[in-house]
């Protein structure tokens, strides 16, 4: 699961409207933590609509490796036979997240409070990242971890024999450090209280509440102040998954900026802790539409239609909206080059930590494609270039980073000239069907093993 398999070169051209109904797969946040708490619960749970994606699958099999009993009976459709909390086993082998930070920090976290030692790795993107933002406060729980330096995996946590209940405010605007602090405060007596300045997706909190956790949240001048009373016994649920709006935003994005495209989206989640890409594309004109909203699975959850009218307005997006949309600036900066004026980007500088340094990442590769930049430690600016068009006719770096493969496959679609990302594979990590359903609204996408010629 470390690698990617064989780089493959994926080019987009300019491509005729694209029409149709793009059904995007489940939602990664969620299916993360349907397998985590499924695995923790008592009792089978049952997942429909689960991402099969390579991120999820990983945090499947290290479901398994830590004693539950994952299994899969159709397309998106898995089975947990969990182990209840406090319950996970000892895994024999080390387990590999692959690309995925939030599984391994989900896991870490999960782990962290039972006695039980595991070693954990991932791709080369993963062994980058920061890994010390988890492990320092789960050493409050009393759980132990030696890595690489600089906090960097492959790392080894010990988790506590006797756990002890923590109060902590989180000093960076993180869902996955908060996830893994709830996740290590069930299996600690008391209770645990987590506290963050800004708000950030809510899926643990609110699946916890489902599989019958008891947890307070209460919103006040220093933040969100989430209490969760540890060692609950979790009730096996049934899940469905809503699709993910952090994949829609490819087709979305893509149908803003070529001409003449009308799409539908049908059952994205519009969780508002997820909702900044759309709340800026509002701002910047476009037409999109929510129909027939309703709750799925614990989530508000609608059908996007999303119709071209031409150039957007460039906007500025403010710190506070950040957390909504972190995922999403990789695609908004590639349709803020097709924009009219200067989209400005600000409080972005977790985006250095992702799967790549995605300032870094998007600066070099619209670069490349003709449109100007700037960027600082925090944010990034695209001047649109409007009604001249986007030049494109560049070969960019995806750098092992699914949404920069995907942002600029769609910048290729309504470029002048065609775009050639060197490696797509790391977009099985969270969209395997991305090039089909693409290709099935009308892009012109074409793959290529590298050392073929053109
Ligand atoms: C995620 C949280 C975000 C996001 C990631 C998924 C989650 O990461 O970027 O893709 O599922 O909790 P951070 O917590 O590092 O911001």
């Amino acid at each position: 699961m470390s690698q990617h398999g064989t780089p493959l070169a994926i080019t987009a051209s300019p491509s005729g409207p694209l029409r149709g109904v793009a059904e995007v797969p489940g939602d990664k946040s969620i299916s993360h933590r349907a397998l985590i708490l499924g695995a923790l619960a008592v009792g089978e749970t049952r997942i429909t609509g689960l991402l099969e994606g390579e991120d999820v699958l990983a945090t499947a099999e290290a479901m398994r490796a830590l004693g539950a009993t994952v299994t899969r009976h159709a397309p998106g459709e898995w089975h947990v036979q969990g182990v209840g909390v406090g319950g996970f086993a000892e895994p024999e082998q080390v387990i590999d997240c692959g690309n995925s930070g939030t599984g391994v920090r989900l896991i870490m976290g999960a782990m962290a409070t039972s006695p039980i030692t595991a070693t954990f790795t991932g791709d080369a993107s993963l062994n980058r990242r920061p890994m010390g933002r988890v492990t320092e406060p789960l050493a409050l729980f009393g759980a132990r971890a030696f890595g690489r330096a600089g906090g960097r995996l492959p790392m080894t946590v010990i988790g506590a024999v006797d756990p002890v209940p923590v109060c902590y405010e989180l000093p960076v605007a993180s869902a996955q450090v908060k996830s893994a602090l709830l996740l290590a405060g069930l299996n600690a007596p008391g209770e645990s209280v987590v506290i963050e300045r800004e708000a950030t997706r809510d899926h643990t909190e609110r699946m916890l509440a489902g599989f019958g956790a008891e947890l307070r949240i209460e919103d006040g001048a220093e933040g969100r102040v989430i209490t969760l009373t540890g060692q609950p016994e979790l009730v096996a649920q049934s899940v469905a998954v809503p699709r993910d709006p952090s994949s829609a935003a490819f087709p979305v994005c893509a149908a803003l900026i070529v001409p003449g495209s009308e799409i539908t989206v049908p059952g994205v989640s519009r969780n508002p802790t997820r909702d900044g890409l759309y709340v800026t594309l509002a701002e910047m004109g476009a037409d999109i539409a929510f129909e027939n909203p309703r709750e799925e699975g614990g989530e508000p959850v609608a059908d996007l239609r999303i119709r071209y009218t031409g150039a957007l307005k460039g906007v500025e997006t403010p710190p506070e909206r950040a957390a909504s949309m972190i995922d999403e600036f990789p695609v908004l900066a590639a349709l803020a080059g097709f924009a009219e004026g200067k989209t400005v980007m600000r409080g972005v500088k977790e985006l250095r930590v992702k799967e790549s340094d995605r300032i870094d990442a998007m600066a070099r590769g619209l670069e490349a494609c003709g449109v100007r930049i700037e960027e600082s430690e925090d944010s990034l600016s695209v001047h649109g270039m409007g009604p001249s068009g986007v030049p494109g006719g560049a070969t960019v770096e995806s750098r092992l980073d699914h949404r920069i493969a995907m942002a600029f496959l769609v910048l290729g679609m309504a470029a002048k000239a065609p775009v050639t990302v060197d490696d797509g594979a790391p977009i099985a990590t969270s969209f395997p069907a991305f090039e089909a359903l693409m290709t099935g609204l009308g892009a012109r996408l074409g793959g290529q093993t590298r050392g073929e010629s053109a």
